[in-house]
């Protein structure tokens, strides 16, 4: 039996999961969240004194690492790493820009293609992350590239951080946001980009429950649901 796919790609911030989150829970997908997978290797990286930017020393840690996922009572994605949990640990603030620079590196991304990949053979899933679209699943039947302005996401970041109980600076966040905004399209390795085929959807200054009923109709609409 063939799955569905849903891809949402787009920049940090923009609302991806949350969203997908509400999509696959009306439709009966499995959310399945890539950013998660980057962000265990950068924490492994981070753990380990090794620099995220240092390619070799990054690619030598791999083989080494046990990541895996599974599904919560809640029905949301935990990772592990070595089998501890670490689905709290990988969202601090470090981890987000170590997993930005690891992801810029070949082999990483490669390394974690089949892992990706294995969950939409198994399931019919809502998966977001940049390359989605256009590398992980070119096939999926629906593909959306959600974005929004950057103060826009960066308040998104700021608020979700003071949530956590975290400190943050609004500016730092900003700042963040641009210099990850900047890495993650400039890259040489899947950089992120709109796939010709994928639908645009812009939520700057839109409520989210304005966004998800958007996103829904766009998607059953495809679906044919
Ligand atoms: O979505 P996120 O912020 O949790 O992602 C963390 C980092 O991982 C981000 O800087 C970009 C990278 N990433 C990627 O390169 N490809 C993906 N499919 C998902 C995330």
């Amino acid at each position: 039996m063939t799955h569905r796919a849903i891809a949402i790609d787009g920049p940090s911030g923009a609302g991806k999961s949350t969203l997908a989150k509400a999509i696959a829970k009306e439709l009966g997908f499995l959310y399945v969240d890539t950013g998660a997978i980057y962000r265990t290797v950068g924490l492994a990286a981070l753990q380990r004194n090794v620099s995220p930017a240092d390619e070799p020393a990054v690619l030598a840690l791999l083989p080494s690492l046990v990541i895996t996922s599974g599904y919560g009572e809640d029905g949301l994605q935990h990772m592990y790493l070595q089998g501890e949990d670490v689905t709290e640990a990988i969202r601090q603030h470090a981890v987000s820009d170590a997993a930005s620079q690891v992801s810029a590196i070949p082999g990483v991304r490669a390394y974690l293609l089949e892992m990706q990949r294995r969950f939409a053979a198994e399931h019919d899933v809502i998966m977001d992350g940049r390359d989605i679209g256009t590398v992980v699943l070119p096939g999926a039947q629906v593909k959306v590239f959600l974005t929004a302005d950057p103060p826009d996401r960066a308040q998104r970041r700021y608020e979700e951080l003071l949530a956590r109980g975290q400190t943050a600076d609004f500016d730092t966040v900003l700042a963040d946001v641009e210099a990850r905004d900047y890495r993650d399209t400039h890259r040489a390795a899947a950089p992120l980009k709109q796939a010709e085929d994928a639908i645009l959807l812009d939520t700057t200054g839109l409520p989210f429950e304005e966004s998800r009923a958007l996103l829904l109709t766009l998607v059953k609409e495809k679906l044919a649901l």
